[in-house]
């Protein structure tokens, strides 16, 4: 297999010595095999954690693929060898972002009679140095997600798994390693089940591999028929794990996100109706609330679950996608007019993979639902899963949701998928998953072929289903189903590290929080959600006077600051000291400095404010604006004063390296920065 020589910046070139063979000898093996190969297998002599492995029914249970051909393309190359004895071609696609992010992707095809039973390709392969490495990776829960752990890799084979038919909430597909003064990060763009695997060689180097995680006999290649990895994504970065992130963040703006129509015009702001109505839709009220929203400068309304068959609790209805003539008696058409009448535009929830026993649907097509003959098939959220993988249950759910789009000024579908996939198991009764992550793809790319107009949320309960794969069909993901702004502070630090904050929907949720029951300052919720996708989730009829004026006030800061805080390459984000988050957006002639405090400081005097700013050109700066007027600063002295004032100038390398003398924050508050050149 070929051999990675060297992964990271400052990549040698020619010069790289290679063709000499390595001395040593593996366990007094008389062949030299080298270790860091692109997908190792068993058939070299290569006695640690193989990428690729499959057999013919026992037989060919090992590789050694050859004849190595090297075709370049445009942003790389495609290395293509063969096992003539196994009767199988392998294909290493590799592409070269500009951005310093290398995409790859592994195609094995079958070229014997018999079939071949694939039971592993990973789609990438990266070398990281030798020596002691610290990885960082994203677990957590549902309402929880994103959450950023370290931990020191030992000498064992470290293995992530991830069974739940979407990216999850409690292992993310990604993650990062530092080693030496590099940081090496990996993300797999699948929307099913994944592996991650990092492997300790016998030269004390790591190999780290990602790619899709097959259930047995999942995966069968007739007589040639190929098997596609999803693309994996990777980079390496003299600058830590932010300057790994902000590589990964450049390449989904730059290359993944092929939307120039979405790119060319700003996020729009967005109301979601959920956590302000439900399931209770009463079009007078959706109506009024509409009216509201547009005062408050809202640009996009979208009606979230509740509005098809008779879905009046999460107990039904999934699947019988038609307009419920008992909320809606002329259909969505009065609703959808009176918010475009207001300047807004109409998105509109589904959750197509899924159908509730208790619908139509099911009663019509019970086999329509993924299962294994003979078990029980569990509930979630009392649904189950549709086998998209079924022309015929594809076809539907396309029907169904073209006609509720077709002569419709919907412009925006919030696609939802709320339960894992468990006992996945298709017609002939074999695992699916793999199948089902790509015809969702595919159906995602037929709705938006036929109205390519309308945007896609990625949703599965939050940030289920939040990787790249689904961003080449989708254009934002909600970040998380807790809306608490303490809460959200470390999801969308976690986040931020994959994504960047333009496709992150945040909204400013009500007081206390449905999830926490937490209290919060509306200024507190407004700086913790205004450098993302904007939104507002509450009963806006709810709100006094005084509230409506000071959320519409947010709103226009938002919009203000949005070129700046959306532009490419532009955000950055800290580590948090001592409970206080620092992160924003920085262009040559201005910066937004987002500052939060989540639980008391430890210190009694607030550590000086560093932050790590990037692109910044001009010498001098100062603040210019602070947000909102009256921080819930504690003891301000005069000196930080006049720095509020923007009285005191500074340099960007004090901002850099000695820090900004910033007062300290109340607990669970925040404040917004506007930074300028003098
Ligand atoms: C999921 C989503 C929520 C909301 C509900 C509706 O939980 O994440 O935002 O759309 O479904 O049932």
């Amino acid at each position: 297999m070929p051999e990675i020589l060297y992964f990271g910046p400052g990549c040698p070139g020619d010069d790289i010595s290679l063709s000499a063979e390595r001395a040593s000898r593996i366990n007094g093996m008389d062949v030299s095999v080298p270790s860091a190969v692109l997908l190792p297998v068993g058939g070299l002599g290569f006695f640690g954690w193989p990428a690729l492995a499959g057999h013919r029914n026992g037989r060919d249970f090992l590789l050694n693929v050859q004849d190595w051909q090297v075709e370049r393309t445009t942003m790389g190359v495609v290395l293509r060898g063969r096992d003539r004895v196994a009767a199988i071609a392998v294909a290493f696609e590799l592409a070269i972002h500009d951005c310093g992010v290398v995409a790859t992707a592994v195609s094995v095809t079958n070229h014997g009679t018999e079939t071949y039973t694939l039971d592993r390709c990973m789609a990438a392969t990266m070398a990281v140095g030798d020596g002691p490495a610290v990885l960082t990776s994203l677990s957590g829960m549902w309402g929880r997600e994103f959450r950023l752990s370290s931990e020191p890799l030992g000498r064992g084979l470290w293995m992530q798994e991830s069974r739940r038919g979407r990216t999850s909430h409690d292992r993310f597909p990604g993650l990062f390693l530092t080693s030496g003064r590099t940081t090496y990060a990996i993300h797999v763009g699948a929307s099913g089940n994944h592996q991650l695997a990092v492997d300790l060689l016998d030269d004390g180097c790591r190999l780290v591999h990602g790619g899709e995680l097959f259930e047995p006999g999942e995966v069968l290649l007739e007589a040639g028929q190929s098997y596609h990895s999803p693309q994996a994504y990777l980079t390496a970065s003299f600058e830590g794990v932010d300057g790994a992130a902000s590589r990964l963040r450049a390449v989904v703006d730059k290359s993944i996100l092929d939307w120039p129509d979405v790119t060319a015009r700003p996020r729009p702001v967005t109301f979601n109706t959920w956590e302000g109505s439900y399931f209770d839709h009463r079009l007078d009220a959706l109506k009024a609330q509409a009216e509201v929203a547009a005062e408050l400068g809202v640009e996009r309304f979208v009606l979230d679950d509740g509005w098809f068959g008779r879905r009046d609790d999460d107990t039904s209805s999934l699947g019988d996608w038609s307009v419920d003539h008992r909320k809606y008696p002329s259909g969505l058409g009065p609703l959808i007019d009176h918010v475009i009448g207001l300047g807004m535009e109409f998105g509109l929830w589904f959750e197509p993979e899924m159908v509730s026993p208790d619908s139509d649907l099911y009663r019509a097509h019970p086999d329509w639902a993924l299962g294994i003959a003979g078990r029980p098939r569990p509930l979630s959220r009392h649904q189950l899963v549709l086998d998209l993988t079924r022309q015929d249950v594809s076809d539907y759910l396309f029907d169904r949701i073209d006609a509720v789009l077709e002569g419709q000024r919907i412009s925006y579908v919030k696609w939802d998928m709320n339960r894992d996939l468990t006992n996945a198991g298709g017609v002939d009764g074999r695992a699916v998953t793999a199948s089902q992550t790509r015809a969702l793809h595919a159906l995602m790319e037929r709705v938006r072929k036929r109205h390519p107009a309308v945007e896609i949320e990625s949703c599965a309960s939050g940030g289920g289903r939040a990787n790249y794969g689904v961003l080449r069909h989708t254009h934002r993901i909600w970040t998380s189903d807790c809306t608490d702004a303490l809460e959200r502070l470390e999801i969308q630090r976690g986040a931020t590290h994959f994504f960047p904050p333009s496709i992150l929907g945040a909204h400013i949720s009500g007081s206390p929080n449905h999830q926490t029951g937490r209290r919060h300052s509306l200024a507190f919720r407004a700086v913790v959600a205004l450098a993302y996708h904007l939104g507002v989730e509450l009963d806006p009829l709810t709100l006094a006077p005084d509230e409506r004026r000071e959320l519409a006030q947010w709103i226009s800061l938002h919009k203000r600051l949005r070129p700046l805080l959306h532009a490419s390459g532009a955000s950055f984000a800290g580590d948090p000291v001592d409970g206080r988050y620092v992160w924003g957006a920085a262009m040559p002639d201005r910066i937004a400095l987002f500052v939060a405090q989540g639980p008391t400081m430890l210190a009694e005097q607030p550590p000086p404010l560093r932050v790590a700013v990037p692109q910044a050109t001009a010498r001098s700066w100062r603040i210019a604006a602070v947000h909102p007027a009256a921080p819930a600063f504690i003891r301000v002295s005069s000196g930080q004063q006049a720095l509020l004032a923007g009285d005191s100038d500074f340099s960007l390398d004090t901002l850099r390296h000695a820090g900004l003398a910033l007062p300290m924050l109340r607990p669970e508050s925040g404040v917004i920065l506007e930074i300028e050149p003098v």
